[in-house]
């Protein structure tokens, strides 16, 4: 995260400099009105014989104005810009991030939290880039330019006597603050702990309904809300009994002035005029004592989210990056071997996968048949490497799958999931999926293969349909036929479906399956299914049964066995029977 944001920082020096360089003009400038003003003061004592001289610094006062103006229009404009870019470059890198860090690690990670990072963790460091650029500079400069003006103009003691409750105010600021952290910490654990829960609700709003759980949910919401609110409200507390603090400080501030300014007034030390100019010194630091502790807040704040932030840029990235040749589709032909694999999922103890064996040549189908949550899934996404694998348990070509560069596998692997998710986008990038080069034609014909090319025709947009979120508003068998069309369409010789066609009809998943035994016949193809219908023509079939194969074979080997798959078949049978009936 250093060195990301710091290539950032980088990016936008020459702008922060000027910004500086403006802000310094800018603070010197505006001690020239008062200075003014206290001239007029003392002019004005003798307006006769000091009439041109008036008039004079009437339009000194008047070009000052401009030149307050002219300077202070170009760092408006740098501070607006500097950190709203460096916000979108932190969010482009960190979204970087998030595609390409290990699935072992982004598991971990809820919906709620991610969205917390970009939404308030970004804004945090934006917000206190702004901070640091405007007030935090705008401070250090009336501190050195309006006292140095002060002690120069008007007098030494004077600014000394009448600076020292504005130093105690910083100091007592900065101790307060430390509260005001505590309560804000509370406020920002309470604040993610909403947003997920809001996330999690909204995601499972049919099951909630189904339930009726609504009162429940909504029980829980309003206790989570409460907690926040009441953690925001000791933010608000400790936050007021700051400005307090600041306010009487100033009133002291300005009581010493007013005492000891007129006794100097009257002693002859300095004119009326300087004792007006004075007055106009002091108003100069106002404004940038009061931001200080909002410097202070973003400057904690940030860093909290920094910390947040810099644990999320060092979980370890998935190595994607190829350095041997591009390996082509001739030289990957696709035969897999797995030999004595056992694997249990990074920090859990339960065995997912026990000893399995099996290989399957190019050209070949495998059929993996299994009890739910017997390891099916687990067994692909070990294919495509998405976890860890031990050497020399999973081979493709002789090739140890660890020694295949993770681009080159999952290119060269079509991996038609389980989940079907379909992104909120039109129906034609769903089937691409990142593909580009991809002609209409070519896409209608998948859709045709996968029987759902009927379907989008009657859809208002056909294939430019956009859909809903998650694909909300197609139907599950719908969901599936449009995942399914993405096989048709990749040139890969390794194509799997995980339990793919479990929500199509009878008759439409028989015509699917026509059309996958097409695709793959000269293809390396695995089908998990828990429907016999979509494996018994299988070369081989594996039965899984809680993370072991228990049986192997072909259909006919696997029924005579009168094992599980025999069990499964007369427990299918017998319900399509019913359903018959
Ligand atoms: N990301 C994960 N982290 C930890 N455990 C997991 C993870 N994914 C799955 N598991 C566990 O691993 C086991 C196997 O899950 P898997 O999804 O591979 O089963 P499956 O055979 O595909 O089931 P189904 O038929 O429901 O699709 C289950 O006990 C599951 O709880
Ligand atoms: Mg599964």
């Amino acid at each position: 995260m250093k060195k990301i944001l710091l290539n950032i920082l980088k990016k936008y020096r020459l702008s922060t400099i000027l910004i500086i360089v403006f802000i310094g003009l800018y603070i010197y400038f505006f001690t020239y009105p008062a200075t003014i003003v206290g001239n007029i003061i003392d002019l004005l004592s003798d307006i006769e014989t000091n009439k041109l001289e008036l008039i004079k610094q009437s339009f000194y006062l008047l070009g000052s104005c401009i030149l307050i103006l002219a300077v202070r229009m170009p760092w408006r404009w740098l501070v607006g810009y500097v950190p709203r870019s460096i916000e979108r470059d932190i969010k482009d890198k960190l979204f970087e991030q998030f595609m390409k860090i290990k699935m072992t690690s982004i598991q971990n990670i809820k919906n709620g939290e991610i969205m917390s990072y970009f939404v308030k963790d970004i804004t945090e460091i934006r917000t206190f880039t702004y901070r640091l650029l405007t007030h935090a500079t705008r401070f250090v400069f009336t501190m050195i330019i309006a006292t140095a003006t002060m002690m120069k103009n008007v007098n030494v003691n004077l600014t000394i006597a009448t600076l020292c409750p504005i130093i105690i105010a910083t100091f007592l600021v900065i101790k307060i603050k430390e509260y005001v952290e505590k309560s804000f910490i509370r406020s920002q654990k309470y604040f993610t702990e909403l947003s997920e829960y809001v996330q999690e609700s909204t995601d499972a709003i049919r099951t909630t309904k189904a339930y009726t759980g609504e009162m429940n949910q909504l029980k829980e919401f309003i206790k989570k809300n409460r907690m926040l609110k009441g953690a925001n409200n000791s933010v608000d507390v400790h936050s007021t009994l700051l400005s307090t603090c600041l306010n009487m400080c100033f009133g002291i501030s300005y009581g010493i002035s007013l005492l000891f300014g007129t006794k100097l007034v009257l002693e002859g030390s300095i004119t009326t005029g300087d004792f007006v100019a004075f007055n106009g010194y002091i108003a100069l630091f106002v404004g940038p004592i009061t931001w200080i502790p909002g410097v202070i807040s973003r400057y904690k704040r940030a860093k909290i989210s920094y910390k947040r932030l810099d644990k999320v840029f060092a979980l370890e990235r998935e190595k994607l990056t190829i350095k041997e040749v591009d390996t082509k589709n001739d030289d990957f032909i696709g035969n897999i071997e797995v030999k004595n694999l056992n694997f249990n999922y990074p920090n859990s103890i339960v065995t997912v996968l026990n000893d399995i064996n099996f290989s399957i040549q190019r050209g070949e189908k495998l059929g993996i048949i299994g009890t739910i949550g017997s390891g099916k899934t687990t067994l692909m996404n070990l294919l495509l490497r998405l976890y860890p694998v031990q050497r020399d348990k999973i081979f493709i070509d002789g090739k140890d799958i660890n020694d295949i560069p993770l681009k080159v596998l999952r290119d060269h692997v079509c991996y038609i999931t389980q989940d079907n998710f379909l992104f909120s986008t039109t129906l034609k990038e769903n089937i691409k999926l990142f593909k580009d080069g991809i002609e209409e034609e070519e896409i209608n014909e998948s859709t045709k293969n996968a029987m759902i090319y009927d379907d989008i025709q009657k859809m208002q947009n056909g294939i430019e349909t956009v859909i809903g979120e998650r694909g909300s508003d197609l139907s599950g068998g719908q969901k599936q036929r449009v995942v399914i069309s993405r096989a048709f369409l990749n040139k890969s010789n390794i194509v799997i479906f995980d339990d793919t066609f479990s929500a199509l009809d009878n008759r439409t998943e028989q015509l699917v399956l026509k059309n996958v035994k097409e695709l793959v016949k000269d293809k390396t193809c695995i089908i998990i299914s828990n429907r016999i219908s979509d494996i018994k023509d299988a070369n081989k079939i594996i039965v899984l049964d809680s993370g072991n194969i228990v049986e192997t074979g072909t259909h006919d080997e696997l029924l005579k066995l009168q094992g599980k798959y025999n069990q499964f078949y007369h427990e299918q049978a017998a319900k399509q029977e019913m359903a018959l009936n």
